[in-house]
């Protein structure tokens, strides 16, 4: 991929996206190539996925001091560390010696050779060790060990480029982000308004259960959140199961966010709704909620990564994690109160409820992978929006906000190599 095929793309794509308004009204869709073309992928990467707040997972993920995990962002092999003060980090997986991924497996089968590497996640105790040479790091990142390197005249093992980077990394109501970007403003700072209208639920204090993590899903990023946030297809393609949140009970919200969130409200049919098999929950509604709020789902959007549904009984959060423009990785789980792990068959009920979650995600699975195929037909459409489609259209006026903003950020002939190179933090 080079910077002109990027840029070029770049700017054939910012000629289309007159249609894109936001407003369903009049909105038109992003242009098909968005979702299937790599040039338009590498642009998204430079202009959205280097530049945004990027969901990891949650924070009660990693409770105790050392607790981590790995996962990789487009591309970045990166380390999720709790420190002993508590710190939740973000920071690269990639050995500062000659670049292994130093959480990364030392030894396997012929397959495995050419398989992608796997995620891990365990206590780092001491710290990181890579598996190629040994240099070894602190949990925090500091290289606190390299065998051997002492009759290398230059090398100084207290030189900050010789530790592991640290992103910029923010918690919000649990959620741990991290941003490639120095520059970017602080997401938790925009997020006031949304902190009041959902503080009931006291989502940072619940607990999370074990994400499902479906890999190499064959569809784009916006494909996923363009499905999750419409609300027009809920009586339509999930009937009857969506019935307690039909498509009718959509209401948008004017919750300004400075660009951080898409945020709505979708109404029940009735108080202490849940899209449990019986219409009502299978866990004590919770204790909280007014009863406005009893009779509401909130869905919080934080593109391009998080979406979050709160609902009378429980969270769901599903993060949504490209690796090229047709592939995605997607992890998504429930939150509950800590409390209700202590309910007699709490499994059970658990078990029940995700069986329904999962057949209605099936559906849209289902749904959105022959979008994706169909997306690079020759009569592949723009069409109009429906009125409890306006997240959707919202959506895609952020996304093509960005390609503008790629395009304008490089004037000169390389538009969005211009935005590719973040400064990178390396203190701790
Ligand atoms: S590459 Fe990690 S120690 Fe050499
Ligand atoms: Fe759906």
């Amino acid at each position: 991929m080079t910077a002109n095929r990027t840029a070029a793309a770049l700017s054939e794509l910012v000629d289309k996206l007159d249609g894109v308004t936001g407003k369903y009204e009049s909105a038109r869709g992003l242009p098909p190539e968005c979702y299937y073309d790599e040039d338009i992928f590498e642009v998204e990467r430079q202009a959205i996925f280097m530049r945004e707040w990027l969901c990891v997972g949650r924070a009660d993920q990693i409770p105790e001091p050392g607790d981590y995990f790995t996962i990789t962002l487009v591309g970045e092999p990166l380390i999720v560390v709790r420190g002993d003060a508590g710190t939740v980090r973000v920071m690269s997986s990639v050995c500062r010696h000659r670049g292994m991924i130093v959480t990364g497996p030392a030894d396997g089968e012929r397959d495995e050779w050419l398989a992608e590497t796997s995620e891990t996640k365990g206590n780092a105790g001491r710290g990181f060790r890579c598996p190629y040479h040994f240099w070894m790091y602190a949990p925090d990142g500091k290289l606190i060990g390299a065998p051997q390197m002492n009759r290398t005249p230059c090398f100084n093992q207290d030189d900050p480029a010789l530790s592991l980077p640290n992103f910029r990394t923010e918690l919000w109501q649990g959620f741990i982000f991290v941003n490639f970007d120095q520059q970017a403003p602080s997401l938790a700072d925009r997020m006031g308004p949304v902190d009041e209208l959902i503080a009931n639920w006291r989502l940072s204090e619940m607990a999370t259960e074990e994400p499902a993590h479906l890999a190499n899903l064959p569809w784009n990023w916006k494909i996923m959140h363009e499905n999750s946030i419409d609300v027009y297809h809920v009586d339509r393609l999930h009937f009857p199961r969506h019935a307690v949140l039909p498509g009718k009970g959509y209401r948008p919200l004017d919750v300004d966010t400075k660009d951080a969130a898409i945020v709505f409200a979708h109404i029940a049919t009735h108080k202490d709704f849940a899209l449990s098999p019986i219409g009502t929950p299978l866990v004590p509604v919770l204790a909280n909620l007014t009863d406005e709020e009893r009779e509401r789902s909130y869905v919080v959007f934080l593109p391009p990564t998080l979406l979050i549904i709160l609902n009378s009984d429980s969270a769901f959060y599903r993060v949504v994690h490209p690796r090229s423009a047709g592939v995605i990785d997607i992890r998504q789980t429930l939150m509950v109160p800590k409390a209700y792990r202590d309910l007699p068959n709490y499994g059970d009920l658990v078990e029940v409820g995700s069986n329904m979650h999962m057949r209605l995600n099936y559906q849209d699975y289902m749904v959105d992978a022959q979008i994706q195929r169909a997306a690079k037909s020759i009569v592949a459409p723009r069409g109009p929006y429906a009125w409890n489609e306006d997240a959707v259209s919202g959506f895609d006026e952020w996304v093509a906000r960005r390609y503008h903003s790629g395009a304008t950020a490089g004037a000169g002939s390389h538009p969005a190599a211009e935005v590719s190179t973040p400064e990178l933090d390396f203190t701790h």
